[in-house]
């Protein structure tokens, strides 16, 4: 077997995994789905969803990944037992598979935001018609830009986790949040945006518990921590056994919901500034027009109103929106070249090049078939897939494996941990209390 890569400090890993965490589903997703299902009732629903589903589900992918330190078949094979072995081979390969789809879809967004980016750099050269055929939907473009982020995204994976990963996750990701802060200050000056604030912040809470809604959060809880594909657990298994890991789990949740939060503090104004200027955001039924395509509309209809200062903004916006979604996209990549690589001996750089082409041709697809296809990956993945995979590892940590080693696990890192709060309530928590969620939730919403 090949020799396997740990993050080089507490710091670096927290920054990894936020690194997955945070990206196109913080600062994209986020602000679509509060727009889209009435403001602040979905704030409040999604913020308690992370903390009741999510964040359990984040721990059983960390601990069993630690423990395993290796794929995610083997790690799920590694915490089952004889009857077990086949469900464990079904959840690590549906993870697997859901991963390489979520990558599919992610990357034709993430190649928006490297052509945003470069179009503003050609209007600062005063090339407009290159700007808009960078800046306007086309096969072409599309495309280009789709393979583009994939060149990156398979040169970091295969260049091995603690090397390529942490070196894009610690420089970048604190400058987005900076951006995003002082954005948040300017919006705040312009008019309209008190509306904006107003309907982001004031939850309706007659329709919190509307059933499309919590659906659409979960989904959004899980997507936005990377769960439910093996993420997280690739990611705990590159971390050392010195760590508490609860800990570390809790910060990155934390991280996650502040960015979401910060980028719908930015988003939603934005909406309502833009409205004010005269661009028509809702259609005559209230519903919004062209949702995928929000913060393309929103951001720069804002960046204009910033006179020159705008056009740098704007390239250090999208810039830093790519940089997000790479680190995002290297950790989806990651689940199946690190199976390719490890359970199937391929040599990483191998595997990095072979998987990432084959997911690339399933972009593809999806750009060619972009109406009927894009929107059905979407659901398949984040809405159905990654919450029933979640269910799935709850299952494993909660039913099939030992817990005298779960709490050995975890005593690694924190040796106090048998009197701690966490490990009196999450292992009947994961095993109880999870999967009935999750049930409970499907079976509403289906019916
Ligand atoms: N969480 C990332 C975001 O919000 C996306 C992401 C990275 C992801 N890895 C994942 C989503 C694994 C699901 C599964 O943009």
């Amino acid at each position: 077997m090949a020799s396997r890569g740990e993050f080089s400090s507490r710091t670096a890993f927290i920054l990894a995994a936020s690194g997955s965490a945070i990206g196109l589903g913080n600062i994209w997703g986020f602000p679509i789905q509060v727009a889209s299902n009435g403001g602040g009732a979905f704030v409040f629903t999604y913020i308690i969803l992370t903390f009741l589903l999510a964040y359990p589900v984040l721990m059983a992918e960390l601990i069993i990944g630690r423990h395993a330190k290796t794929d995610t078949v083997s790690s799920i094979l590694a915490v089952s037992s004889g009857k077990s072995k086949g469900l464990a081979y079904l959840t690590g390969y549906w993870g697997i598979l859901t991963a390489s789809l979520i990558l599919s879809f992610y990357s034709i967004i993430a190649g928006w935001m490297i052509a945003h980016f470069l179009g503003s750099v050609a209007e600062m050269f005063g090339n407009l018609e290159l700007k808009q055929w960078l800046t306007e939907f086309s096969l072409m473009r599309n495309l280009v830009f789709c393979g583009l982020f994939y060149f990156l995204t398979i040169s970091i994976v295969s260049s091995g986790v603690t090397a390529g990963i942490e070196r894009w996750s610690t420089r970048l990701m604190p400058m987005l949040l900076v951006l995003m802060v002082v954005l948040i200050g300017y919006i705040a000056t312009q008019e309209g945006a008190a509306e904006g604030w107003r309907i982001y912040l004031q939850p309706d809470f007659s329709r919190v518990l509307n059933p499309d809604l919590v659906i659409d959060a979960l989904g959004q809880a899980f997507f936005s921590l990377s769960l439910g594909v093996g993420t997280m657990m690739i990611y705990g298994s590159y971390v050392s056994k010195s760590e508490n890991l609860p800990k570390l789990g809790a910060g990155v949740a934390i991280i996650d919901i502040g960015v979401a939060v910060l980028a719908g503090l930015l988003v939603i104004p934005a909406m309502y500034v833009a409205l004010h200027n005269g661009v028509t955001i809702f259609d005559d039924a209230g519903n919004l027009m062209a949702s995928d395509n929000l913060i393309f509309t929103v951001l720069p209809a804002l960046f204009e109103t910033m006179g020159s200062a705008g056009l740098v903004v704007s390239i250090l916006f999208f810039s830093l929106m790519t940089t997000a979604a790479l680190t995002s996209s290297i950790s989806m990549l990651e689940v199946p070249v690190a199976y390719a690589s490890e359970s199937l001996d391929l040599g990483r750089t191998k595997a990095a090049w072979s998987v990432g082409l084959a997911v690339l041709a399933i972009s593809f697809v999806i750009i060619f078939n972009f109406s009927s296809l894009f929107g059905l990956v979407v659901a398949f993945t984040t809405k159905y897939s990654e919450p029933l995979v979640g269910l799935l590892f709850c299952i494993f940590v909660g039913w099939i494996w030992r817990r005298d080693q779960i709490l050995a696990e975890i005593k690694l890192g924190s040796p106090d941990a048998e009197n701690g709060l966490f490990w009196k309530i999450w292992p009947n928590y994961v095993k109880f209390v999870c999967p009935l969620l999750v049930i409970l939730l499907f079976w509403h919403s289906l019916s």
